[in-house]
């Protein structure tokens, strides 16, 4: 808890040493282990609490909306306390959907983007008040065609945004762009103006604004100031076409957070900018997942096994890449503590998991103080965003449980899963 409240927490800044004891907001970790198991992910509130504090207090000088990219995580006690703090939430799908509607987000401050909306699931927003969110963000022409189709046949008003692909590289891993023109997401210039000169406004299909969101984990400004730019020369283009302004524009995620040293973007730059292209525009939402809950979050884990062969020191752990993906899929980097901070003298590690795939790992070459003995526990840090909310069931290893510590209290969040689970839906049980 020492960075400026003004600040995004890094990946140590709620997990700490207190008295030579890895601690979450002041409580040891090996207890809240040793209660509910492991592996176990652990939130700080204060984390989210302070990642959102540093966003809205960034955007205090323009009407800025924080819609939560539930992708990110997408538990509905996490979702509940970002609603509580007064965030929207930004949903891929009708299961993020009902999960926004359970953790009770106000419907008019959510947007729906995507690009594989079905009728059925359009026909079954549709059937509630204004499409049951505030917007849909349609990402292709026969999307659009589809939402007129629907939202007419069944005399339903609903409002729309087109997702722009400014075709702008994030300067991110190839893996997370997703605003260059060979990127499968949203549409071009040329396809949104199309599309504002045919239909114009429909009776019951409202264009009401543009959005776009061109990676993640972006560290440099460069790449939001030419994808804004771009935005706001197309939001010129379709009010010219419209006769009248746009309602909104959406900004999309993708601030980047600390995993290691990177160097992050200034809140207030990027603040900034975001009035040095929309000065004025009535409403503008942003999207970010990462930056409210990454560093917010730990895999606790415990050491099963360990191997030496020669140099070669490999620690096995009870969690694997069905629990945490990301060094599996994109190399990312993730931080890693034991829970004693007194250990052996640090040596070099490969950190791996139980999965029979050899990119399940966690680190490579990575100095730890561990003895690398069954029951010894570590945290891999920065684990809150794309962590739970990626993980699967693969190798038929029951999903972890998730504790939430806030304001003291510690409460089990979600379950471990049990094998009984794990074949709840299938044949022959
Ligand atoms: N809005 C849209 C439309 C998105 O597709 C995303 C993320 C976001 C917002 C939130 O972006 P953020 O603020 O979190 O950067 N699994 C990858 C990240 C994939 C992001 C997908 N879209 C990872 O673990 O790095």
């Amino acid at each position: 808890m020492k960075s400026s409240l003004t600040a995004l927490p890094g990946p140590r800044d709620y997990f700490e040493y207190k008295k030579g004891k890895l601690s979450v907001e002041g409580i040891p970790l090996q207890g809240i282990m040793e209660r509910y198991g492991s592996p176990l992910y652990v939130y700080s509130g204060g984390a989210i609490r302070q990642s959102y504090a540093a966003l809205t207090k960034a955007f205090k000088k323009s009407p800025v909306q924080i819609c939560f990219a539930v992708k990110a995580n997408s538990n509905l006690s996490i979702l509940r306390l970002l609603s509580s703090l007064g965030a929207g939430c930004d949903l891929v799908s009708y299961g993020e959907w009902d999960r926004a509607e359970r953790a009770g987000v106000p419907r008019e401050k959510r947007v729906l983007s995507g690009v594989a909306k079905t009728a059925r699931e359009l026909e079954s927003l549709f059937r509630l008040p204004e499409g049951g969110v505030g917007s849909i963000h349609v990402e292709s022409v026969m999307e659009f065609e589809m939402i007129l189709l629907i939202a007419n046949s069944m005399r339903r008003p609903v409002s729309v945004a087109f997702r722009y692909n400014p075709d702008v590289d994030a300067g991110t891993l190839d893996k997370i762009s997703t605003g260059r023109k060979h990127d499968k997401f949203g549409l071009t210039r040329e396809e949104i103006l199309d599309l504002a000169v045919t239909y114009g406004d429909d009776d019951f299909v409202r264009i009401a604004g543009l959005s776009i969101h061109i990676g993640s984990q972006i560290t440099s400004i460069r790449p939001f100031d030419r994808a804004f730019k771009r935005l706001a020369d197309l939001k010129f283009e379709v009010e010219e076409h419209l006769g009248r302004e746009l309602d909104y524009v959406d900004l999309g995620g993708g601030i980047g957070v600390r995993y290691h040293q990177e160097k992050v973007i200034d809140l207030g730059e990027y603040a900034e900018l975001i009035l040095k292209h929309f000065k004025g525009v009535p409403k503008i939402l942003i999207e970010p997942g990462r930056s409210l809950i990454a560093n917010a979050g730990a895999l606790v884990s415990q050491v099963v096994y360990s191997k030496e062969r020669g140099k070669d020191r490999t620690l096995i752990l009870d969690a694997g890449m069905n629990d945490l993906v990301r060094p599996a899929l994109y190399e990312a980097y993730h931080e890693i503590l034991p829970l004693e901070q007194k250990g052996p003298q640090p040596v070099s590690w490969d950190v791996v998991g139980g999965i029979c795939e050899s990119t399940d790992y966690f680190a490579k070459s990575r100095k730890l103080a561990l003895e690398g003995l069954p029951g010894e526990v570590l945290a891999i840090l920065s684990a809150g965003a794309y962590g739970f909310s990626m993980s699967s069931t693969y190798n038929s290893r029951p999903r972890v449980a998730e504790v939430l510590v806030d304001r003291g209290q510690v409460k089990l969040i979600r379950k471990r899963e049990t094998y009984t689970d794990l074949i709840r839906h299938e044949a022959g049980i």
